[in-house]
């Protein structure tokens, strides 16, 4: 066992005498799993059914000899330009009706047929000549689904969503009740008359907007499942595929029971200053899609990106503290995109792990320095791999309410992910590590989980929440939650839905968001603020994004609005749960940031849960635990002073006292 340690290798790009530099540089960077073949179809099958693998065979034969172990793709991501030469309509068409041209990358239609049995066929030969060899460890099924392409407008798509469609409701009158269309005229009389969402004159339908989204994810997950029966039909190897943080297009709900390891690709904006707290919740995004399992961060660049507008460079050291950041929460394994830096093509100012500069450069020295480390934190004698991170707090994390919640024709435009965001961060920066969960999972092992915005909720996923507070857990419901059944039909008689009304003690009678940002005004337009007043928010404060009229039933008004038509009405609400000790919250809107930290803190405090108090961290120092570990990491500008007790696995030197530079943490065992 050991802390993989990596990252894509291309060398189809490079000539053949480079490849062998290539594994004795890996041997000296620590380097133990190398990605292969990711873009490499064209190479492999350069007419259709005309297999090249001689040139595979001797990159897998000189890594295996190096003594690196391989992750091999499944090639697919990108199909050759023969495969629309001979089958145009396997290219994906945009809802403007546009049909997407090759040369990129990805150029494929998910629900296409032709598309999918000529990745079968492709990886049916790779398992055949693969699936035994020394080097393999790891299968990596295509790559980024749905990165560019995440949903198809063409006649093969609608084809396969009416079949979708069909198999859900089972009959046209089915979708007619679910999609609500007696509104608008939009009765079907059969499905053939049915179509994607594609651009129309104005507010599409909704049901039918969630359904494609739903259906989309599936037919990316149909083309996984379609490589990884192949797979398993030949090979014992673990499989993945590398997923991309919190994608909006892809439930991963869904597709994390179908990987046996969970891998992740995540690059994080180092111009961008919320971009530490924001990759610790996508971390833990990742943890949790594997019920706590170790996973793999798959891809991260050792510097810059290409592809944003200004593409900032990671400061010394940056890259190192991040992939500390990534194992503390849970992983396994560090790898990046790219090994060698491309000298032509598209990505060729994307950083790699050997720089266009060669060795004698920053990046690869930061590459050598942490693949030593990584490999000295290795084995049974620091019982790192493998290790949990504890947790006793969750937030609620559903595809459907994030889909719908952004819709258009909605109460307010809420930003899904900016709202679990603001929580996360919350509960963070005080020192806590979060999971997050499906609203209908297993709640038990937690003491407190906050629903922000749970705004599709099926009755089971509301009484589940609802049983958590019963049983004595603290539960915190956000505003726009308990909205809409599944179908997005609205839950009638009061917003919130009827177990989470009893819990909670309230129910909504009106929506009154803030007014949208006037854009005419001097220096910007920000959007007024909802004024709100509370001790238990410090006092006079701020909120924003949503506002509501809360009717209490049986609950404690811990705040309230504070000006205009909603002055005087319940902000946050309280109700203990009758069993005592659990207690369930009621928040009517996004209090700031400081606010936030304030009810937060009261919350965890009256919940039981323990704050870390052992090292003393000012601002931007990042403390995490895990397997009996403290990782601390210092994202600030300034050195801190640690004071923790035990011993630095990095330095070997006692860590009281221990004085963190700018980027530099600490792996400590706890005397
Ligand atoms: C993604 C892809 C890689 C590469 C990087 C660049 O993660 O998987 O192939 O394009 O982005 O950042």
């Amino acid at each position: 066992m050991t802390i993989w340690y990596g990252g894509d290798y291309n060398p189809e790009q490079w000539p053949r005498e480079v490849w062998d530099e290539d594994v004795t540089l890996m041997q000296r960077g620590g380097i133990t799993l190398a990605t292969v073949g990711v873009f490499s179809w064209a190479r492999l099958e350069p007419r259709p059914g005309e297999y090249d693998f001689a040139w595979l065979d001797d990159v897998l034969d000189t890594l295996h000899d190096g003594g690196i172990r391989v992750d091999l793709a499944t090639a697919t991501a990108s199909p050759p330009p023969w495969l629309a030469k001979r089958h145009p309509e396997t290219l994906p068409v945009t809802e403007q009706g546009v049909r997407l041209a090759v040369g990129s990358r990805q150029q494929y239609c998910p629900s296409s047929p032709v598309y999918r049995e000529r990745a079968r066929q492709l990886v049916t030969r790779l398992v055949e000549r693969y699936a035994q060899h020394p080097a393999l460890e790891l299968w990596h099924v295509n790559n980024e689904y749905g990165c560019h392409v995440s949903h198809c407008y063409c006649e093969v798509s609608a084809a396969a969503f009416r079949t979708w469609l069909e198999a859900k409701y089972g009959s046209i009158d089915g979708l007619n009740r679910a999609w609500g269309t007696a509104f608008w005229s939009q009765r079907y009389d059969g499905f053939d008359e049915v179509e994607p969402p594609r651009a129309a004159p104005s507010f599409r339908n909704p049901t039918q907007l969630l359904d494609f989204d739903r259906f989309s994810s599936d037919e990316l997950l149909a083309c996984y499942r379609s490589e990884v029966e192949v797979i398993r039909a030949a090979s014992e190897m673990p499989v993945t595929t590398n997923f991309m943080g919190f994608f909006k297009p892809v439930d991963y709900w869904k597709w994390a029971r179908e990987v046996d390891l969970v891998s992740d690709d995540t690059y994080p904006d180092p111009a961008d200053p919320i971009s530490v707290p924001y990759a610790a919740m996508v971390r833990d995004l990742m943890r949790s899609l594997g019920d706590g399992a170790p996973w793999i961060l798959m891809e991260q660049s050792p510097g810059a990106v290409n592809w944003r507008p200004q593409n900032a460079a990671k400061a010394p050291g940056q890259m190192r503290a991040w992939s500390y950041q990534a194992v503390g929460r849970g992983a396994d394994g560090i790898l990046f995109f790219q090994w060698r830096q491309s000298a032509a093509g598209s990505e060729k100012f994307h950083s790699g792990m050997v720089p266009h500069g060669g060795t004698d450069t920053r990046v690869w020295r930061e590459i050598e320095q942490l693949g030593g480390e990584l490999q000295r934190l290795s084995g049974p004698e620091v019982g790192l791999e493998g290790s949990r991170v504890p947790t006793q707090v969750a937030i609620a994390l559903d595809w459907d309410s994030w889909w719908a919640v952004e819709q258009p024709a909605s109460p307010t435009s809420v930003s899904y992910l900016e709202t679990l965001f603001a929580w996360h961060h919350a509960l963070t920066s005080l020192g806590l590590t979060v999971d997050f969960v499906r609203a209908d999972a297993d709640l038990s092992g937690y003491r407190l989980v906050v629903a922000p915005t749970h705004f599709v909720a099926t009755d089971a996923q509301l009484e589940n929440l609802a049983a958590f507070a019963e049983a004595g857990g603290t539960l915190v419901v956000g505003f726009g939650t308990g909205i809409t059944d599944e179908h997005l039909h609205v839950r009638l008689g009061g917003y919130l839905g009827e177990p989470l009304r009893r819990t909670l003690g309230v129910w909504i009678e009106e929506f009154a968001p803030p007014a949208a940002p006037d854009l005419r005004a001097v220096g910007g337009g920000a959007a007024p603020p909802v004024a709100l007043d509370g001790d238990v928010l410090g006092g006079a404060a701020s909120g924003a994004v949503w506002a509501e009229y809360v009717r209490v039933e049986d609950a404690a008004t811990e705040a309230t609005f504070a000006e205009g038509a909603l002055a005087g009405w319940p902000a946050v609400t309280r109700r203990g749960a009758a069993g005592g000790g659990g207690a369930a919250w009621y928040v009517a809107t996004l209090p700031e940031a400081e606010a936030l930290g304030r009810l937060v803190t009261r919350i965890v405090d009256e919940a039981g849960i323990e704050l870390p108090s052992s090292v003393a961290h000012g601002g931007r120092v990042e403390v995490v635990r895990r397997g009996g570990l403290v990782f601390a990491i210092n994202h600030g500008a300034d050195e801190v002073e640690l004071v923790v007790e035990g011993t630095d696995l990095l330095t070997g030197s006692g860590a009281a006292g221990l004085v963190l530079p700018s980027q530099g943490v600490a792996v400590v065992r706890p005397e």
